[in-house]
C-alpha cells in the first residue's frame, strides 16, 4: 500500500488569501525548506546534539536534580539488568532435570537476587522521579525567562514580521516547554538501553541468532512510532498561522477591551463562523494525521508480529534440531519477551525524544532568531545631555513593505527648542518620531546625538535620556503611580509635577485607593478611566522623567478643551532648558514652535516658522486655513477654552482625516 506523503512544495500563493486559507497550505516556505531539512534521519543526527543541549538547560536550572535524575534512572536500569540475569538464574535449575524439591532449592538464591533487584529497582525508581519531577518546573522556569528575555529586549522590527511571530508563537506555545520533556525522554533511552544490553547479553550467551531476529521484531514498531510523531509535528507546524489567528480571534471573543465593540458591531457571528472555519479546517488536518498515523502504525506493528513468528519459528526448528534444549529454550522465550518490552520501551521513549526534539528545536530556533534580532553591542559611549539631534536623508521601510515610511528626511532640534512635526495621516510623523527614540533603526541614512549616530549607542541610555508620550500608549495593568513613574523610583515632588502639568491630577484624586489604585478592572479593586483621562496619565508618564527630549506624538488627540490648552502650555513651558518634539494635528498649537516641518508621504516638504509657512502658501496654509475657516463657520463656543486651542477643537470633532 502507498502511504500517502506531504507535499513539500508551498501551495502559490493566492492573491488576496482570506485567512483562514492561510492556514489551509501553509505560505512559508522557509518553514517547508527546514521540514524538509528535518527528515527522520537528519533529525536522528541531531538528536544526540539536541539532548545535549537540553541537558545543560537542566544542568542550568539544578544541578542536584539533574545529576539525580541521570544518576537513579541508570542506577534503577543496572538494577533490571540484574533482575534478568536473576531470571535465567532461576528457570535454569527449575527446567534441567531432577527431583522438584531440589530444582527449587536451587533456584531459591537467584529467586532471593531477583526480588532483592526489583526492590532496589523500585526504590531507585522512586527516587528518580522525584528528581524528575523537581527538575521539570525549574527547566521551564529558566526557558520561559529566557525566552521573555529575549522578547522583551529584541529589535520592534521583529514584532511586524509575521514570520518571526509564527517562530515565537511556536516557542511560546510548545517549544518552551519541552525541554524538560525531551530530558525525561532521553532518561528513558539511557535505562532502556542498559535493560536491552542486559537481554541482548542473554539472548548472545543463549544461541547468536536470537539477536538479529530479535531486532527485526521492534524495528517495524520503532519506524512506525517515529513516521507517526513526524507527521504530528509538521501537520501542527503547518498550521501554526491559522492557530495564530484562531488565538486572535479567541481573544477578541474573550476580552474586556472588544467586549464592548464586538456587541454594539453585532460582530459575535462573523467571529464565531470565523473561528469555526478555522476549527474545522484544523480539525479535519488533525484528523486525517490520525487516520495516517493509524494506517502507519498497523503496518509497523503488522510487519513486527511478523517478524516476532519468524523468531518464534526459529526457536521451535532449533529446538526440533535438537541444536537446542528445552531449558535454553524457556529461558529464551523468557528473554525474549523482556528483550522486546525493553526495545519496545526503548523505541517508545525514542520516538518521545525525537518528537519533543522537533518541538525543542523550535524553542532554540526561536532564540537563536531572537539572538540575531538583539541591538549590537555599543559603539559609542555618548553621555552628554542633549545639544543637537540631526536627522540626515533618513530613509526607513517597516519590515515587509515595498514603500519606504519615511524617504530621506532631514530635521535639525536644537537644545531649548520646540520643534513640530505636521502633516496628514500616515506621512510618516510616528515613524520618525520612533526612530529618534531608538525604537526602530534607518535603512540608509543617520540620525545623530550631538553628533553620534545614534545607531551605535547603548539603546538603554538613549531612551533614558528621552521621555516619550506615544500616540498609541499602553494601559499598563499596574498602579496609576507604576503607570506614570515605570521603571523609574517614585519621587514624590517630580510625579505631583508630572500630575498637575498633565491634568492626571485631577484623575488621581478620582480613584478609590488614590496613586495605589489598579488601573485594570479585570483585577480586584481594579479601576477603569476614561479615553483622555487614560491619555493625561500617558502624557504624565512622559513628562515625569527627567528627560533631555520630549517627543509628545499627537498629546492631545482625546483631551477635553481645557486639558488640551493646560497641556499644550505644559509642554511650552517644560521646553524651558529642554527640547520638545511636538506633533499633532491642532495646528493652533504648534504656532508657537520654533520650527515646523511639514510631512508628507514619508518626505519634508516645507519647513518653517508658522509665519514663514503660512507666507509660502503650501499645504502647511491650507491644513491650517482649514482649521480656521471651520472654527470661524463652526457653531458658536459655549465656553472660553483659550484662543489658540478653540481653532481646532471644533474642526478635531468634524473632519475625521485630522483626528484619531
Ligand atoms: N508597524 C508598521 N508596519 C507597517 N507599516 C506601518 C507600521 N506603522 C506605520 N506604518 C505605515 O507607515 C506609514 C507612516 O505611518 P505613521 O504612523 O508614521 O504615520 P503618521 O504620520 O504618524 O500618521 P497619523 O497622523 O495617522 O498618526 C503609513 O503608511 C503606515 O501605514
Ligand atoms: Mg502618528
Amino acid at each position: 500500500m502507498r502511504l500517502p506523503r506531504r507535499k513539500r512544495k508551498p501551495a502559490p500563493r493566492p492573491p488576496d488569501p482570506a485567512p483562514n486559507e492561510q492556514m489551509a497550505a501553509s505560505k512559508y516556505a522557509p518553514y517547508l525548506d527546514e521540514l524538509a531539512a528535518t527528515s527522520i534521519w537528519h533529525m536522528s543526527t541531531r538528536l544526540p546534539r539536541l539532548i545535549g543541549l537540553a541537558w545543560t538547560w537542566a544542568w542550568r536550572a539544578d544541578r542536584t536534580d539533574t545529576a539525580a535524575t541521570i544518576g537513579l534512572n541508570l542506577a534503577a536500569g543496572v538494577f533490571t539488568a540484574v533482575g534478568l540475569f536473576a531470571v535465567t538464574g532461576v528457570l535454569e535449575p527449575l527446567f534441567t532435570g531432577g527431583p522438584t524439591p531440589e530444582r527449587v532449592r536451587a533456584a531459591l538464591p537467584s529467586l532471593a537476587l531477583v526480588a532483592g533487584a526489583y526492590a532496589a529497582r523500585a526504590l531507585l525508581q522512586a527516587g528518580a522521579g522525584w528528581a524528575q519531577a523537581r527538575l521539570r518546573p525549574q527547566v521551564e522556569r529558566l526557558t520561559e525567562l529566557h525566552l521573555f528575555d529575549l522578547t522583551s529586549r529584541i529589535g520592534l522590527e521583529a514584532f511586524d514580521d509575521s514570520e518571526f511571530n509564527d517562530t515565537m508563537y511556536r516557542a511560546r506555545d510548545r517549544g518552551q516547554y519541552e525541554a524538560a520533556q525531551v530530558i525525561t525522554s532521553a532518561v528513558d533511552v539511557l535505562t532502556s538501553m542498559v535493560s536491552i544490553t542486559a537481554a541482548a547479553g542473554v539472548l548472545a550467551v543463549l544461541h547468536p541468532v536470537l539477536l538479529p531476529l530479535l531486532a527485526l521484531t521492534v524495528i517495524p514498531d520503532g519506524w512506525a512510532a517515529a513516521r507517526a510523531a513526524r507527521m504530528r509535528y509538521e501537520r501542527i507546524r503547518d498550521l501554526t498561522p491559522g492557530r495564530r489567528r484562531k488565538w486572535a480571534l479567541g481573544d477578541m471573543l474573550a476580552s474586556r477591551d472588544s467586549a464592548a465593540e464586538l456587541r454594539a458591531f453585532t460582530m459575535r457571528g462573523f467571529l464565531i463562523d470565523e473561528y469555526t472555519r478555522i476549527s474545522d479546517i484544523e480539525r479535519a488536518a488533525m484528523l486525517a494525521v490520525a487516520r495516517r498515523q493509524t494506517v502507519i502504525r498497523l503496518l509497523g506493528e503488522g510487519a513486527g508480529g511478523v517478524a516476532t513468528a519468524v523468531t518464534y519459528a526459529a526457536l521451535g526448528a532449533l529446538l526440533v534440531a535438537g541444536a537446542m534444549p528445552l531449558a535454553v529454550a524457556g529461558t529464551a522465550v523468557f528473554a525474549i519477551r523482556t528483550a522486546q518490552s525493553s526495545l519496545s520501551t526503548l523505541l517508545f521513549s525514542l520516538s518521545a525524544t525525537y518528537e519533543s526534539g522537533l518541538y525543542f528545536s523550535d524553542f532554540l530556533e526561536f532564540s537563536r532568531r531572537a539572538a540575531q534580532r538583539l541591538p549590537d553591542a555599543p559603539t559609542a559611549r555618548e553621555t552628554a545631555r542633549l545639544a543637537a539631534v540631526r536627522a540626515r536623508g533618513v530613509v526607513f521601510a517597516y519590515p515587509g513593505e515595498q514603500t519606504p515610511a519615511l524617504d530621506g528626511v532631514d530635521i535639525d532640534i536644537t537644545r531649548g527648542e520646540v520643534v513640530a512635526l505636521v502633516g496628514e495621516n500616515g506621512s510618516g510623523k510616528s515613524t520618525l518620531a520612533r526612530l529618534i527614540a531608538g525604537l526602530y533603526t534607518p535603512q540608509s541614512g543617520s540620525i545623530t546625538w550631538n553628533g553620534t549616530d545614534i545607531a551605535g549607542m547603548d539603546p538603554d541610555a538613549l531612551r533614558g535620556r528621552i521621555g516619550l508620550i506615544n500616540q498609541e500608549y499602553t494601559q499598563w495593568p499596574l498602579s496609576a503611580q507604576r503607570n506614570i513613574t515605570m521603571s523609574a523610583e517614585a519621587d514624590g515632588t517630580r510625579l505631583e509635577e508630572a500630575a498637575r502639568l498633565s491634568g492626571a491630577d485631577e484623575v488621581v484624586t478620582g480613584l478609590a485607593y488614590g496613586w495605589d489604585t489598579m488601573l485594570d478592572k479585570r483585577f480586584v479593586d481594579g479601576a477603569d478611566l476614561s479615553g483622555g483621562q487614560w491619555q493625561r496619565i500617558a502624557s504624565a508618564r512622559g513628562l515625569y522623567r527627567d528627560a533631555d527630549l520630549l517627543i509628545a506624538d499627537e498629546p492631545t488627540s482625546a483631551l477635553d478643551a481645557r486639558a488640551e490648552k493646560r497641556l499644550f502650555e505644559s509642554l511650552h513651558a517644560h521646553a524651558q532648558g529642554r527640547t520638545v518634539l511636538l506633533i499633532t494635528h491642532r495646528l493652533a498649537s504648534v504656532r508657537m514652535a520654533d520650527r515646523i516641518y511639514v510631512l508628507e508621504k514619508g518626505r519634508v516638504v516645507e519647513h518653517g516658522d508658522h509665519e514663514n509657512l503660512m507666507a509660502c502658501g503650501g499645504l502647511y496654509a491650507e491644513l491650517f486655513r482649514m482649521q480656521a475657516q471651520a472654527y470661524e463657520e463652526g457653531a458658536p463656543l459655549t465656553h472660553d477654552t483659550g484662543s489658540d486651542t478653540a481653532v481646532s477643537s471644533p474642526l478635531a470633532e468634524k473632519t475625521p482625516g485630522l483626528t484619531h
